[in-house]
């Protein structure tokens, strides 16, 4: 192996710099040469490659987003998307790709590795929703730009009175929305993995309004059945049980915008150079990632396509401290 190839793809993730930074650093230092590929498997797709030196990632460590760019390609899902892909590999001479991403992403490296290409994944995405792994990157950065505005929401809810639901992403996985509500000290979180009852929703908000609060926050996952704008919606015409006035806030993407933790750098820092030791020892089709507190990796056959539960115990730790 000489040459290995390295994109991020789907939603960016703070701490993807981290792990772009360590692949180039780590790679060159074991004899390769590194190529980066923009915008995702679009980029791959259509030879967007260039060649990578460690002083190209420097001063990256701390930045968010990706700066290979990112993409959600349509066309790597049909057969011929990704035969141009291999192509594309052959002729540039890649002996290995190097895949920073989640669930999508990981399943695109799945296909990828079955033509044959030598194909390691990196697990990141904000939504923690990839099956086998204790925590991808982006996950505690996120979970903290939600946490800093439920803070401040708090206290203009507290000057007010007020209710908020505040609707966080993840896309049909409600950790973020759990781990926000657990560590925010909301009233309650609506999330995917169980069904909504807006009665209840407003049930909760009201016995926060009778012990004497100042405030009540719920926090809502983005792919719950009711959703922030339904709930609310729905409290426009039962308002007059609630005692809180209600507001809504999606902080949507704006989740993904900060600076990574350190956690996240120095996640992204480990998983970069564990991507380059396992396409060094003749792995392929196996994801790195954090496993039971220590970096492993895990084949995709076992983990593309397999819903990631809740962990049980944090649903019930939410439902007991927010009294
Ligand atoms: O997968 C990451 C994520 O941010 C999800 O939480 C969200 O549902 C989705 O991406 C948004 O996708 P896009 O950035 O394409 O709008």
């Amino acid at each position: 192996m000489k040459r290995i190839a390295v994109l991020t793809s789907g939603g960016d993730a703070p701490g993807m710099n981290a792990a772009i930074r360590a692949v180039v650093r780590t790679g060159i230092d074991k004899g390769y040469e590194i190529f980066g590929v923009r915008h995702g498997f679009q980029g791959l797709t259509y030879g967007e490659l260039f060649q990578m030196g460690p002083r190209d990632v420097g001063g990256i460590i701390q930045q968010g987003g990706t700066v290979l760019g990112s993409a959600r390609c349509l066309e790597f899902k049909t057969l011929e998307g990704q035969l141009k892909a291999v192509r594309v590999i052959h002729q540039n001479e890649i002996d290995g790709v190097i895949v920073i991403g989640g669930n999508g992403s990981q399943t695109g490296a799945y296909e990828l590795s079955k033509h044959n290409v030598p194909v390691v994944g990196i697990s990141s995405t904000i939504d923690n929703d990839l099956y086998g792994f204790d925590i991808t990157i982006g996950v505690d950065t996120a979970l903290n730009i939600a946490l800093e505005a439920i803070d401040r929401l708090k206290i203009t809810a507290s000057s007010h009175n007020r209710a908020f639901l505040v609707e966080v992403m993840g896309r049909n996985c409600g950790y973020l929305a759990l781990t926000a509500a657990i560590a925010g000290g909301a009233e309650m979180a609506v999330l995917p993995e169980t069904e909504t009852d807006p009665e209840v929703v407003g049930e909760n908000i009201r016995q926060a309004y009778e012990k004497g609060k100042a405030h009540a926050i719920v926090v809502v996952a983005e792919g719950a059945s009711y959703d922030a704008e339904k709930l609310n919606d729905y409290f426009k015409t039962h308002k007059e049980s609630l005692g809180f006035d209600v507001r809504m806030v999606i902080l949507g993407h704006v989740q993904r915008g900060g600076a990574p933790s350190a956690f996240d750098r120095i996640l992204g820092s480990r998983l970069g150079a564990a991507a380059i030791e396992q396409l060094s020892i003749g792995k392929s089709g196996v994801v790195v990632g954090l496993v039971n507190g220590k970096i492993n990796s895990l084949p995709h056959a076992d983990i593309v396509g397999v819903k990631k539960e809740l962990d049980p115990q944090l649903i019930n730790l939410a439902r007991v401290l927010d009294k």
